[in-house]
């Protein structure tokens, strides 16, 4: 490995690039993709200069919701290989130079783990249903719901079982999908069972874990009724009973010990939907997790202060508890962030873009902001996480018809306008001319691939071959290459940042303080912006050098430096 991975502490400045194995290659052509499929890719990605790369879920799973319903934690689906085809990705992605993290899903099983399917089978009062959140129904036979709490999918959050000789019987919990119920995290047999999940794949080599829902594993005792409020924004003041309730700390300062078992650098990153930012930095403090995923910083509308904000916030939150903000702006759960920003206002988290979305995002506009956006992140202090596809420029599918839809969610909410999230999760272009873009050898696709993909397929983006040549390539690629080439280099990710006032009220302008001091300015609003004189340009996301570097157009990002 190179000498940036071996700190212990690496992950406080890390760029991490998710992969979700199902669309990232498919090596035997069943449309799905595999974890062979990924150790031939990797080598592609060298050139993003990424310190670790995150696996979505690959473990054995009837793929209810994707493979985030697990029906052994210790295994990987055939669908997706092997335990031997893991280790042989963990040791490509180690000889070139990048970590590997897992996905850990401790909030819920798949309805079909054998914990589950015991407790079933075991029936009411047995030890093993202690395991999950079983309870009696209300009402004179127990045929309403234990409580009012609704499905992150829509719907009740409860499922009634049926006894086999037909008799309806306890209800179970599922924050997620009925496939998906949630475990008791009360219980000492289930931490158990995930200490020895953590150990295995430690033992394995794994670097660490993002962790599913990591807000949710505690429940407010009693289970009481609660209505969501319906004004989103009101979220971050209310108490939901299954949302970042304080018993969940214990288990990460638990987990924490067990991976100090295996040496100082193993890490965990929590997927913890927690405002306000000073919450979620209870995520992080020095005795459990060490990254937690930056939601605000991701959902933060396109305006200068509303980003400065974010940023100013997480900085400040995360720093008071000694860790350092994670910074992300795409993922498999959310709009790309290349159609996000071409819509004013996105829907919300969930909802999707469709065929029947009006009006569909604005897509050159959106790139041009997801870029500028972009760029700004890659300077900021911190880890920073990045979703496949995104440094081709991939918008989000917004045509897939009904039919081919997966998601559960889509299937649970039954309204024309909630499409959920199958649209970031197409598999990705490699070559254009290839079938499936090059994603199977075959051109089979578990989503259908949009026929405008050719454009973005990684072989149209070429890498110039001179440092001077990026000023005139506009490839998203070429930006993402050229801007994790000067983060790593110049340690961008342990910098220091000082707000520079002065640009207006549509500017974002700070300086960077590292081995390098660079000046990020970007432009958020719809006139061009005077530049400082004197500073020459580090980098731009836009071709610069044949123009005067007095002014920076609407929606665009500069990095300059003082002159030498
Ligand atoms: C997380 C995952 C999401 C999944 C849900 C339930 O939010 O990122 O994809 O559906 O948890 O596991």
């Amino acid at each position: 490995m190179t000498d940036n991975v071996k700190t212990s502490d690496w992950w406080r400045s890390a760029t991490i690039y998710q992969i979700y194995p199902r669309s990232f290659a498919d090596s035997n052509g069943d449309g799905l993709g595999d974890l062979p499929g990924i150790t031939q890719r990797l080598p592609e990605l060298e050139s993003l200069f990424l310190d670790a790369i995150w696996l979505s879920p690959f473990f054995t799973s009837p793929q209810k919701d994707a493979g985030y319903d697990v029906a052994d934690y210790c295994d990987v689906d055939p669908r997706f290989g092997t335990l031997g085809d893991f280790d042989d990705l963990l040791a490509e992605s180690h000889r070139l130079g990048m970590r590997v993290l897992i996905d850990l899903v401790p909030n819920h099983t798949s309805d079909q783990h054998e914990w589950f399917t015991a407790a079933v089978a075991a029936g009411p009062g047995s030890e093993e249903r202690t395991h999950y959140l079983f309870r009696d129904g209300k009402g004179a036979t127990g045929e309403l719901p234990p409580n009012n709490w609704l499905s992150v999918f829509g719907g009740s959050a409860w499922e009634r079982l049926t006894a086999p000789d037909g008799t309806p019987e306890q209800w179970y919990l599922h924050i997620f999908d009925v496939s998906q119920p949630d475990l008791d995290w009360t219980s000492e047999w289930v931490r158990e069972q995930f200490r020895e999940i953590l150990r295995f794949w430690l033992r394995r080599g794994v670097d660490g874990f993002r962790v599913d829902v990591a807000h949710g594993l505690a429940k407010k005792e009693g289970l009481p009724d609660f209505t969501p409020p319906a004004d989103p924004s009101s979220v971050a003041t209310v108490e939901y009973p299954y949302w970042a309730q304080p018993g969940v700390h214990e288990i990460y300062r638990d987990w924490h010990t067990v991976l100090q078992e295996f040496g100082p650098d193993r890490v965990l990153c929590a997927e913890a939907w927690v405002e306000p930012l000073s919450d979620l930095a209870n995520w992080v403090r020095p005795d459990e997790m060490q990254q937690a995923f930056n939601f605000t910083f991701l959902e933060a509308k396109w305006s200068a202060p509303a980003i400065r904000t974010a940023i100013e916030t997480s900085i400040e939150a995360f720093d008071a508890v000694g860790a350092v903000a994670t910074w992300v702006l795409s993922n498999h759960d959310v709009l790309r962030h290349a159609s996000r920003l071409g819509m004013n206002p996105p829907p919300p988290q969930g909802t999707g873009v469709g065929p029947r979305t009006e009006p569909k995002p604005d897509e050159a506009l959106g790139l041009r902001r997801a870029r500028a956006e972009t760029l700004m992140m890659l300077a900021l202090p911190g880890g920073a996480y990045l979703y496949q596809g995104e440094e081709l420029g991939l918008p989000e599918d917004t045509e897939i018809p009904d039919s081919a839809r997966q998601d559960p969610s889509f299937f649970r909410q039954h309204s024309p306008l909630h499409y959920g999230r199958d649209g970031c999760r197409v598999p990705i272009p490699w070559e254009a001319d290839a079938p499936g873009y090059g994603f199977s050898p075959n051109g089979a696709s578990w989503l259908p691939q949009p026929k405008s993909w050719a454009r973005f397929a990684r072989d149209q983006q070429p890498a110039p071959q001179e440092a001077h040549e990026y000023a005139t390539n506009t490839h998203t690629l070429s930006l993402y290459r050229r801007a994790l080439e000067l983060r790593r280099i110049n340690q961008f990710g342990l910098g220091t940042l000082t707000w520079l006032d002065g640009y207006g009220d549509d500017a974002l302008a700070f300086t960077v303080e590292a081995i390098r001091t660079i000046t990020v300015i970007s432009n958020l609003g719809t006139k061009p912006l005077r530049l400082p004189a004197g500073k020459p340009l580090v980098f731009s996301e836009r071709p610069w050098l044949d123009r005067p570097l007095d002014e920076l157009p609407p929606n665009t990002t500069i990095w300059m430096t003082d002159a030498d």
